[in-house]
């Protein structure tokens, strides 16, 4: 199967500004610091992370709604850098993007018919009045919304409603690669399920490509192939979906998977706690060596120095960035108290790398 979208080393760092007219940069937000991954055509890469780990900026530099900083991202062979003005237009309609709040996507004021009509001028597929009919009503039947939605206003829709109505928005351009930015999280535990059934059914009907990007690691369980789990700015492991679950292999993947419920109580009882501590650091004064350290059980004087690169692990494809992986899954390298360092001193008070005291329930096998 051939790959859809590659993607090398992609940086995207934010400046940030100082002075009266902010004409002075100070430093710069690393939000997406070195990411490689590759999408399989037809498959659903899931990424996660915690809140401000550079998810939503990963997606959007994807699809260069934001100009990355550095790094390659090929389109289905095509360097999609390199291309400026009406061939990056021709190819931003394979690439579209699905949003967490419809409502706040979705401008209030327009007609679900005018919403979409949008789309396809700006992309010059508006040809005339009977096509886009047909094409505005088999897009909405597929959402699984009636022809009668298209004289309708966002705010008459229910929640779920309101995320097909952006889900066709994306497809009545034919796109053929989805960034699903936090599809469901807006939305009721219930409506959920239908939300991310429907981009199944839609995956497996038109052959669809997804990033899907979400914090909630059961609904990207359900939908992804392969995962990557992000952790400031970087992706710090890789595998299948199943793999990650039955043997997440970085410290970082064990504490937000010890952290997702178990519906069966026996297998909850027995299960590993691993409790994160300490707050994410700042992606715009990242620690050294390796970025999770500061919260990291295992660690040891090489993670201060080294910054671990994402190694294929063994020949199951998991790919992890830690120095110690193998002896931490075999339980040579025992966890230890971990301390959170605050990394960004107090800029007010002066004071520097304050520890804070943690905790950690373990043993881990
Ligand atoms: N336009 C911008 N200018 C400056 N900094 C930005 C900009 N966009 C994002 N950031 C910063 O980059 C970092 C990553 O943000 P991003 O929105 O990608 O995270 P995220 O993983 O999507 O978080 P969440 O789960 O909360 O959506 C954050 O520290 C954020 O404040
Ligand atoms: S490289 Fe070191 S600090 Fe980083 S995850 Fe591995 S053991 Fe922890
Ligand atoms: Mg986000």
């Amino acid at each position: 199967m051939s790959f859809l979208v590659e993607i090398d080393d992609l940086k995207v760092h934010f400046p940030i500004k100082s002075g009266l007219l902010f004409d002075r940069t100070v430093g710069y937000v690393y939000a997406v610091d070195g990411v490689s991954l590759k999408i399989k055509r037809g498959e659903t890469y899931g990424l996660v992370g915690e809140s401000g780990c550079g998810k939503s900026t990963l997606g959007r530099g994807l699809l260069r709604l934001v100009e990355p900083t550095h790094g390659t991202i090929t389109f289905d062979g095509t360097d999609v850098r390199s291309l400026a003005g009406e061939r990056m237009r021709l190819f931003r309609r394979r690439m579209q993007m699905v949003f967490q709040d419809p409502m706040s996507s979705l401008d209030p004021r327009q007609s679900v018919e005018s919403l979409l009509v949008e789309g396809l001028k700006a992309h010059d597929l508006h040809k005339n009045k009977a096509d886009t009919q047909q094409r505005l009503r088999s897009t909405l039947d597929s959402v699984g919304l009636p022809a009668s939605a298209l004289n309708k206003y966002p705010h008459e829709f229910s929640g779920g409603q309101r995320q097909r109505i952006g889900i066709a928005r994306a497809l009545v351009l034919g796109p053929e690669l989805i960034v699903a930015d936090e599809p469901v999280s807006a939305l009721d535990v219930s409506i959920q399920a239908q939300v991310v059934n429907l981009l199944d059914d839609l995956q497996e009907s038109l052959g669809l490509t997804y990033l899907v990007i979400a914090h909630d690691l059961a609904v990207i369980r359900h939908i992804s192939d392969t995962i990557g789990v992000m952790y400031l700015g970087s992706l710090v492991e890789e595998a299948s979906a199943d793999q990650l679950y039955e043997r997440p292999l970085h410290p970082y993947t064990r504490a937000l998977l010890s952290a997702v419920p178990i519906p069966d109580p026996r297998v909850e009882d027995r299960r590993e706690r691993m409790l994160l501590v300490g707050d994410l650091p700042s992606p715009a004064n990242p620690p050294s060596g390796c970025r999770f350290r500061t919260r990291c059980p295992w660690s040891q004087s090489r993670c201060t120095e080294e910054r671990p690169s994402l190694r294929t692990f063994d020949d199951s494809g998991q790919r992890v960035a830690c120095h110690f992986a193998e002896q931490i899954l075999s339980g040579e390298l025992k966890p230890h108290e971990v301390r959170a360092e605050l990394v960004r001193p107090d800029v007010d008070t002066g004071v520097g790398a304050e520890l804070i005291p943690t905790r950690t329930d373990l043993p881990l096998p």
